[in-house]
C-alpha cells in the first residue's frame, strides 16, 4: 500500500467498522432508549455510496471490514451491499469481510453471507434464558437468535458470541453461556458496558468489571493467555476444561487504545474516529461530489484528530455518559 492511513499518534488504521443502519429490531437496555429517534432513511448512504466509500478505505490499506448497525440485517437492501463487497475478499484486498448481528434475521441471510465471502461473524447474545433475553432486549425472542446462529453455523461460518456483562441481568449466567458456546464450537467475547448515550437505565447498576468476572471464572476453570488476535479489542484466553476461547473487552478496567487500528463510519456517512468522541466528519457530501481525491484528503485530514483514547473511565466515575450518541449509531 502506497499511503497507509495513519492517525496523528502514528497508529495505522486497517479496520473499518461501517454502519449500514442505526435501526434495530431489538432495544437492548444498555444500547438504546426505549423509543429512540432514528435517522431519516433518506439520509442514509446508498448501496453505491457505501461501495465507493469502502473501496476508498480498502485502497488505503484497510484489510478488515465489519458491517454493523444498529442491526445490519434489518436494512432492506443489505443483500446487494454485502454481495458487492464480497469482490474484495475474492481479490484478496480484504482479509476479512464480516458483520456484527443480533442473529434474529440471520437464518434468512446465512447462505447470502457465505456466498459473499463472510467466513466469521460476531453475534450479540446476552442471555440464554428466554425471560432474561426478553427483558434485556426489551421484547426479543431468544429462539429466533438461536435459529439464526444455527443456520450460519450450518453454512460453515465461524461464530463469536458477544456478551455484555450486566451485573443485574446475566452475571450469574456467564459460565453457562460460555460453556454452551464452547460446546457448540463458538468463541466468546465478554464486554464491559460503556457509558454511551442515555438509555434510561442506570449504568452503575449494569456495570460489572471483567476483573471480577475473570476471578469468578478462574474458581472453576483454568484460563491461560492466548496468542490469538482478531484485530479487535478482545484479549483472549484458552479455557482448558471447555477447550474453547474466551475474550475480554475491557474499556474501563484495562484500556486498549494504545494499539487502536480502527475507525467507524455511520449510516449517514459520518467518520467517527473513536467511540468516545462526540463529533464526526461528514464524508457523504464529498462522496456525493464524486471527487475521489477530495475524499482521500478529507479522510487523511480527519484522522489527525483521532483521540489518544476514550474517556469512558472518567465519565463512568462522574456518573455521566461520555457521548450522547448511542452505540447503534456507530455499531460499536
Ligand atoms: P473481532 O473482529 O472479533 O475482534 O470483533 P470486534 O471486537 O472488533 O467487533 P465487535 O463488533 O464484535 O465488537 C465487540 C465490542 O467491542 C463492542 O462492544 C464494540 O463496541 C467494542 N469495540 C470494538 N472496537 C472498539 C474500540 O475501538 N474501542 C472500544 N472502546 N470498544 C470497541
Ligand atoms: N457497552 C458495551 N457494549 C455495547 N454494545 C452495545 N452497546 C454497548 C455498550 N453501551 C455491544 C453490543 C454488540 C456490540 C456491537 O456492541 O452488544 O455486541
Ligand atoms: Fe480506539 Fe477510541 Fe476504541 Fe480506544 S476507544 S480503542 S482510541 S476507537
Amino acid at each position: 500500500i502506497a499511503r497507509p492511513l495513519t492517525d496523528g499518534m502514528g497508529r495505522t488504521i486497517s479496520y473499518l467498522r461501517l454502519s449500514v443502519t442505526d435501526r434495530c429490531d431489538l432495544r437492548c437496555t444498555y444500547c438504546m432508549a426505549e423509543r429512540p429517534d432514528f435517522l431519516p432513511r433518506r439520509d442514509l448512504l446508498t448501496p453505491d455510496e457505501i461501495d465507493r466509500l469502502a473501496e476508498a478505505f480498502i485502497s488505503r490499506g484497510v484489510s478488515k471490514l465489519r458491517l454493523t448497525g444498529g442491526e445490519p440485517l434489518v436494512r432492506r437492501d443489505f443483500a446487494g451491499i454485502v454481495r458487492r463487497l464480497g469482490r474484495h475478499v475474492r481479490s484478496g484486498a480484504l482479509d476479512e469481510l464480516t458483520l456484527t448481528t443480533n442473529a434474529t434475521l440471520l437464518a434468512q441471510h446465512a447462505v447470502l453471507l457465505a456466498d459473499s465471502g463472510v467466513r466469521r461473524i460476531n453475534v450479540s447474545l446476552d442471555s440464554l434464558d428466554p425471560e432474561t433475553y426478553r427483558r434485556v432486549t426489551r421484547g426479543g425472542d431468544l429462539s429466533k437468535a438461536l435459529d439464526g446462529i444455527g443456520a450460519a453455523h450450518q453454512q460453515g461460518i465461524r461464530i463469536k458470541i458477544n456478551v455484555v456483562a450486566l451485573r443485574e441481568d446475566n452475571a450469574q449466567e456467564l459460565p453457562g453461556i460460555i460453556a454452551w458456546a464452547h460446546g457448540e464450537g463458538h468463541d466468546v467475547s465478554i464486554i464491559e458496558v460503556m457509558p454511551m448515550a442515555e438509555t434510561g437505565v442506570d449504568r452503575r447498576r449494569q456495570f460489572l468489571p471483567l476483573s471480577a468476572v475473570r476471578e469468578e471464572l478462574e474458581k472453576r476453570w483454568t484460563l491461560t493467555p492466548s496468542a490469538h488476535r482478531t484485530g479487535g479489542p478482545s484479549r483472549y484466553w484458552e479455557v482448558a476444561e471447555t477447550g474453547g476461547r474466551l475474550g475480554f473487552i475491557t474499556p474501563l478496567t484495562n484500556n486498549f487504545c494504545e494499539g487502536c487500528n480502527r475507525v467507524r463510519v455511520t449510516a449517514t456517512g459520518r467518520l467517527v474516529l473513536c467511540l468516545g468522541q462526540e463529533d464526526g466528519t461528514d464524508l457523504r457530501s464529498v462522496l456525493r461530489s464524486g471527487d475521489g481525491q477530495a475524499l482521500d484528503d478529507t479522510i487523511d485530514r480527519a484522522l489527525l484528530g483521532k483521540p489518544e483514547r476514550h474517556g469512558f473511565e472518567e465519565a463512568y466515575a462522574a456518573g455521566t455518559q461520555a457521548v450522547t450518541r448511542g452505540m447503534n449509531t456507530t455499531g460499536g
